[in-house]
């Protein structure tokens, strides 16, 4: 087993960004909830464990607690922020409660030598986000840095290895703050890097052999990234005995369906099966125009014609999903309950009587680890560094009620979008962009004659999380070629539109 770092997180923000950092590192890391027990932590045979920071005070109502057992495992601690907090507290120190938060740079100075400043300057900027502070560090403990507003910004116990940083070493704001974590990780706990993408394919095929046998498992395609790396993986840990299902729901962009048959199937010789519900699809859309109406038809669909296909492969065990490691802890971290604005698409709510074992070899990883991943396998990079599309298709880019005539529409524009912003290298400097078909109909002239035809917007985003989005600012002159050529190109479009509007307030897609 590699080398592994447990992170508790006590709800910060930025808990996922001290993995990311470990994991850069070339250490796996795993985050967990606060409520998971010393005993527990011990099992996991941890290298290392991280306290995160948090939004609430020590000893406040509801606040989270420490276990004290993490102390005991043998291992090396680094407590940053809250996580910080609760080690002066717990182990004998003195806080002093704040009611304002000092938020933003701070300049730290360190004040002794230790393994942890190693190639620091003796100033340095760093992030602070805290209310509370440290007063008196616990006794064993030295304080190690200092900030203009805090006597005790960082402190220490060499003998026990337990280290505390009041600011966000894991903030690109703290401009050291990879050094800071390597020091923990390499001349603290003594790792060394072993983290790689070539290891884990090797595990992961391995486990997976060893877990499937020459059962048979079921993946449902999607044409992206995920789902297409879960099979490669897959396939080469159990080859024939992987039975991938694709499905045209008619809503798809431009080529899909080949380009799809073309990799998996021809060149990657997986077993591939492409079903063409599309007419299934459209009928069951005819006249629906509510936007969640539309998502829980084809999720219903998807799911219909899944078990239909599946029951066609005899003794189906297991079922292969693209689950990432954010949707993990997602449903793990001790988040609050949050407002559904959209409801996502994907195969989690299979029908009872399809019994299958999960099969989810991406669950340890971030995004951009799978598109690496994809590298590592050897997938062309048009489809590694494909941006994101929706389950629903073009069904939530169709405003209104969805046919074929418009979704055809909609695929020639917005193929035409693409291959301009392609070609203009304009689409590495965006993170998701497409065509949107409106609901309304405008007045125009062409030739000598009157039209009255479609509406169509584009839309075009940056973005590092897709949880808030900025609209790209796109040069006019290749949007003016994108609008010349559509309205050329497209019948039934004679007026184009571009959205200037941002998430939040709008949303990346239109319904
Ligand atoms: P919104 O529109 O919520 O989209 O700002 C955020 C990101 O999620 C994608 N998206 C989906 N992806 N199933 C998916 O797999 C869906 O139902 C779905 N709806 C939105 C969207 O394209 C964007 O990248």
């Amino acid at each position: 087993m590699p080398n592994k770092v447990i992170i508790i997180d006590y709800g910060s923000q930025v808990t996922q960004l001290i993995a990311r950092r470990v994991r850069e590192a070339g250490i796996y890391s795993e985050i967990h909830p606060c409520t998971v027990k010393a005993s527990e932590v011990a099992a996991m045979k941890p290298q290392a464990i991280i306290l995160s920071g948090g939004p609430a005070s020590v000893g406040s109502k509801d606040a989270p607690v420490l276990d004290r057992g993490f102390f005991e495992l043998g291992v090396p601690v680094l407590g940053i922020c809250y996580g910080m907090q609760l080690i002066a507290d717990g182990l004998g120190g003195r806080l002093s409660r704040s009611e304002t938060r000092e938020y933003g740079p701070a300049e730290l100075t360190l004040t002794a030598a230790s393994p942890l400043w190693e190639g620091l300057p003796e100033t340095t900027k760093v992030w602070m986000s805290h209310g509370d502070k440290v007063m008196t560090p616990p006794p064993g403990f030295s304080v190690i840095g200092r900030t203009p507003t805090l006597d005790v910004a960082a402190m220490a116990c060499d003998e026990k290895k337990i280290y505390a940083v009041q600011f966000h070493p894991e903030v690109h704001h703290t401009v050291l703050g990879t050094t800071i974590i390597n020091n923990f990780l390499f001349r603290i706990c003594g790792l060394v890097p072993d983290w790689t993408m070539t290891s884990f394919v090797d595990r992961v095929v391995k486990e997976m052999a060893a877990k499937v046998g020459d059962r048979q498992v079921i993946c449902a395609l999607s044409g992206g990234i995920d789902s297409t790396v879960v099979a490669v993986l897959l396939h080469r840990a159990i080859g024939k005995n992987l039975h991938c299902i694709f499905v045209d729901n008619g809503l798809l962009r431009k080529n899909e369906v080949e380009e799809v048959r073309h990799l998996l199937g021809d060149n990657l010789d997986l077993n591939l099966t492409v079903v063409d519900a599309s007419e299934r699809f459209l009928s069951r859309l005819k006249g629906v125009d509510d936007p969640e109406k539309k998502r829980k038809i084809i999720g219903h669909t998807f799911i219909e014609i899944f078990d239909e296909e599946s029951k066609k492969i005899p003794h189906v065990d297991f079922l292969a999903q693209g689950t990432l490691y954010p949707d993990v802890i997602e449903s793990t971290s001790a988040k609050g309950p949050s407002a559904v604005i959209k409801s996502h698409h994907n195969v989690g709510g299979l029908p009872d009587h399809m019994k299958l074992s999960l099969i989810e070899p991406l669950r340890e990883l971030f995004k951009d680890e799978v598109r690496q991943l994809g590298r590592e396998l050897g997938l062309p990079e048009y489809l590694v560094s494909r941006q994101p599309f929706p389950g629903p298709g073009l069904a939530i880019r169709i405003i209104g009620d969805v046919t074929k005539e418009k979704a055809d529409i909609l695929r020639l524009a917005d193929f035409i979008f693409r291959d301009e912003l392609s070609k203009s290298r304009e689409a590495q400097n965006l993170s998701q962009f497409f065509a949107v078909l409106t609901n309304t109909r405008s007045v125009g002239v062409m030739g000598d004659g009157r039209t009255y035809d479609h509406t169509l917007a584009l839309r075009a985003v940056t973005t590092d999380d897709f949880m808030t989005a900025d609209w790209a600012r796109i040069p006019y002159d290749i949007l003016d070629c994108i609008s010349t050529r559509i309205v050329n190109e497209v019948p039934g479009v004679n007026r184009i539109v571009y959205d200037i509007t941002s998430k939040p307030p709008a949303t990346i897609e239109w319904e």
